[in-house]
């Protein structure tokens, strides 16, 4: 309502033109968040995801019906009632014992519908694992996943980052900690987040029922690459996950077992720098020739489809990029810029990729 110039009082419609569209492009856009998207919680892949996705629609559902009730009752008020040229103005009602006690039945029934369900869900995926679950202890770092398969393997197991290998069809117990500040693991088609947190050991179990390559990421804000900490879970039928597992069962070859063209990336590997720090044998793991435990374990990360917290395709141009400057590609990054020269990066690339 507004006051026009010659001092009346004029009525413009509720619907414009534009706000229609808006609307109109609001409802296409809603629903467009059904589609196949790579982090869409409406197409789950486990049965974690499924009973999320259950309890989501059955509380959609009773709104959409709460919705309509309540709309329809104000509309036909609006119209029915609606003042009319030379009628008299309304009486006044005061009680209605009957109609009061329905308008607070009504809600109190609805919500009794909606916690059942969820107190039930709650409870269902609390993360209490089966017999013969795959159990992995997943550690959030800043900025980038940690995974340990220890009953895979001996010697503390498989190690590997931001790639979460699992079979199809079988539970898998995840046993979640933090290395420093509060993460959250999320892989929406896969089931809900949970935090991760130093000194606690939260858990998520679920039974993955279709193979493919989900993505999931750190959900909580955990400092400045809290955007570049993201993960895949690569879920495969049981004989390629063997595969993968005896695979990722093996040490490192030895630097002088190694094919001349590769020795030299070894060689820059062990070597100690000035400073110390600078050395990449000081942080991390190439099992059978360094231990570092700072960052990622390397043993196998030719093996990896990403680097730099799941963030760049694993290629040679980014391998190298990586090298050159970590905090460049992933601000704060734990990993100093070294300081390497081309040569070095030249012959560390190609040794890093031999470790399948
Ligand atoms: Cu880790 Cu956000």
């Amino acid at each position: 309502m507004r006051q026009s110039v010659t001092g009346q009082v004029c009525v413009r419609p509720r619907w414009s033109g534009g706000t229609f569209a808006g609307a109109l492009g609001l409802a296409l856009l809603l629903a467009g968040c059904r589609g196949q998207f790579p982090q869409s919680t409406f197409t789950p892949t486990s049965d974690f995801g499924f009973k999320l996705n259950d309890l989501y629609l059955t509380i959609f559902w009773w709104a959409v019906g709460v919705f309509v009730v309540v709309e329809g009752l104000l509309l036909f008020v609006v119209f029915r009632f609606r003042a009319r040229p030379g009628q008299a103005p309304p009486g006044r009602g005061h009680g209605n014992t009957l109609l009061e006690i329905a308008w607070t039945m009504a809600p109190v029934l609805i919500l009794i519908f909606i916690a059942v369900p969820t107190m039930r869900t709650i409870f269902e995926v609390d993360g209490t694992p089966g017999p013969g679950a795959l159990k992995v202890q997943v550690t959030g770092h800043q900025w980038w996943w940690e995974f340990r398969y220890p009953e895979l393997a001996p010697d503390g197991g498989i190690v590997t980052a931001n790639e979460l290998h699992l079979p199809k069809g079988r539970q898998v117990a995840l046993e979640m900690t933090s290395a420093d500040v509060i993460h959250s693991f999320w892989v929406p088609r896969l089931g809900g987040k949970r935090d991760v947190i130093d000194g606690r050991t939260n858990r998520l179990a679920l039974t993955p029922d279709s193979t493919g390559v989900f993505f999931g990421q750190c959900a909580e804000f955990c400092g400045a690459s809290h955007a570049n900490m993201r993960l895949r879970v690569v879920v495969e039928d049981s004989a390629t996950f063997a595969a993968w597992a005896a695979g990722q069962g093996k040490t490192a070859t030895p630097p002088d077992a190694l094919p001349a063209a590769l020795r030299g990336g070894a060689d820059q590997f062990t070597k100690i720098r000035d400073p110390g720090v600078n050395s990449c044998l000081i942080c991390h793991t190439i099992a059978g020739i360094s231990g570092g435990v700072v960052g990622p374990n390397l043993t196998h990360v030719g093996s990896r489809s990403t680097i730099a917290g799941g963030t760049l395709p694993n290629t040679t141009e980014n391998l190298a990029r990586w090298l050159r400057d970590p905090p460049g590609v992933k601000p704060g990054s734990k990993m100093p810029k070294v300081g390497l020269t081309e040569d070095e990066i030249a012959a560390l690339v190609p040794y890093l990729q031999s470790l399948k």
